[in-house]
């Protein structure tokens, strides 16, 4: 008889997204039963970014709903769930904290394993979510882009993450952003612009609306061009676009050249990733790339992505390119596959940090 999958449960509250899903996973595919998330947007959109203290006040608010919300839609009794995974880092500590210790209470309870989740990891593997290895499997080796509001990095994998011993993720590591994230510049940036945040989408939307060509209206930096690095450097542009921004106010053209402004803001942001991936393709022989986190939403960079890096570039849903549960179950669902589950004694005593290494 086939066996039954294994179902873990996944809370991730680690920034302004109180998240649970529910996987089951098979052994060629994690497949999500369930996701429920209340995303705080609007609650930070006043202040123009993320406040701390309003964001784990909501997320112990929200936690029991999302858990409730989860388990009903997966069409399961608590008991039937495995094991719990959990973003214990990085993040902000507040909002963790309402997760980890949700987890906690969750799985001791139910005498279930917990499985501590870096916020990372679970981007990494958000681009195998549903994907079956045997029916459509991805070509390594890959070199994975994990690029949101708070990161900027470039790895090198060489297989599936139900593959992948302890600590290979931090090993694999090729470049990083050495100042701001890629997410942070368009969010910065569109902020000088006046829209509201976080303002990558509204930078793509409003590029869109630019004349063909406007790209390149507006000659914007491009850091660390050369080719001995795959490091980024956003942080140049932003001072960049704050003095073009004055100068098209003191005009009084910034509202007629906003598409145009945008569409050269996220061209240099697209060229800056594409270049660098190019590199790491060509230097590491890759065979596709893998490109997750809230920046892989981005119209341009996908368009730039099938046509200038020369393999073919796998996205997770969009849905999943944000910051969600499902990622951080699955990295639970291939955890308890390899039996790297906490003890009850280190369970108990599980915390959770603002800072923290890659293990994978
Ligand atoms: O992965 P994510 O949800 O959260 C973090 O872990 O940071 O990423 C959020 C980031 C924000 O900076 C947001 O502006 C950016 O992803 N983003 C976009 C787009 N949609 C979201 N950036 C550019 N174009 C988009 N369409
Ligand atoms: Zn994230």
């Amino acid at each position: 008889m086939k066996p039954s999958p294994q179902k873990v449960m996944g809370i991730e509250t680690s920034c302004d997204e109180c998240s649970v899903s529910i996987v089951a996973s098979e052994p060629h595919k994690v497949s999500v039963l369930s996701v429920a998330t209340f995303s705080q947007i609007q609650l930070h959109q006043p202040y123009g970014g993320v406040v701390p203290e309003i964001a784990s006040r909501n997320h112990l608010e929200t936690m029991i709903p999302m858990l409730e919300e989860a388990i009903t839609q997966a069409e399961l009794a608590p008991h039937e769930i495995d094991a719990i995974a959990v973003t214990n880092r990085p993040g902000l500590v507040g909002s963790l904290l309402v997760g980890v210790s949700a987890a906690k209470a969750f799985a001791y309870a139910l005498g279930k394993p917990l499985i501590p989740v870096h916020h990372l990891e679970g981007h990494a593997v958000s681009v195998f979510l549903d994907r079956d290895e045997e029916a459509d499997p991805v070509l390594f080796p890959s070199i994975l882009a994990i690029v949101s509001g708070g990161h900027t990095q470039l790895y090198q994998i060489q297989d599936y993450p139900r593959h992948w011993p302890e600590h290979s993720l931090e090993k694999a590591l090729l470049g990083r952003s050495r100042d701001d994230a890629a997410g942070e510049a368009f969010d910065k940036t569109a902020k000088l612009m006046g829209f509201p945040y976080p303002g990558g989408q509204w930078i793509d939307q409003t590029a869109r609306k630019a004349p063909p060509g406007a790209h390149q209206a507006f000659p914007l930096p491009r850091a660390l061009p050369q080719s001995s690095t795959y490091d980024f450097s956003f942080s140049g542009l932003k001072t960049a676009v704050s003095l073009l921004v004055q100068k098209l106010k003191s005009e009084n053209r910034l509202e007629s050249e906003l598409p145009a402004l945008c569409a050269s803001v996220q061209e240099a942001i697209v060229d800056a990733l594409i270049r660098k991936l190019a590199l790491a393709v060509k230097n590491t022989r890759a065979r596709s790339v893998c490109f997750v986190g809230g920046v892989a939403a981005n119209s341009r960079l996908r368009e730039r992505l099938a046509s200038d890096v020369g393999v073919p570039a796998y996205f997770p849903e969009m849905k999943y390119c944000t910051d969600n549960a499902a990622m951080i179950a699955a990295v639970g669902a291939y955890r308890l596959e390899q039996g790297r589950v906490l003890s009850m004694n280190d369970m108990l005593k599980l915390n959770a940090w603002a800072t923290g290494a890659l293990q994978s």
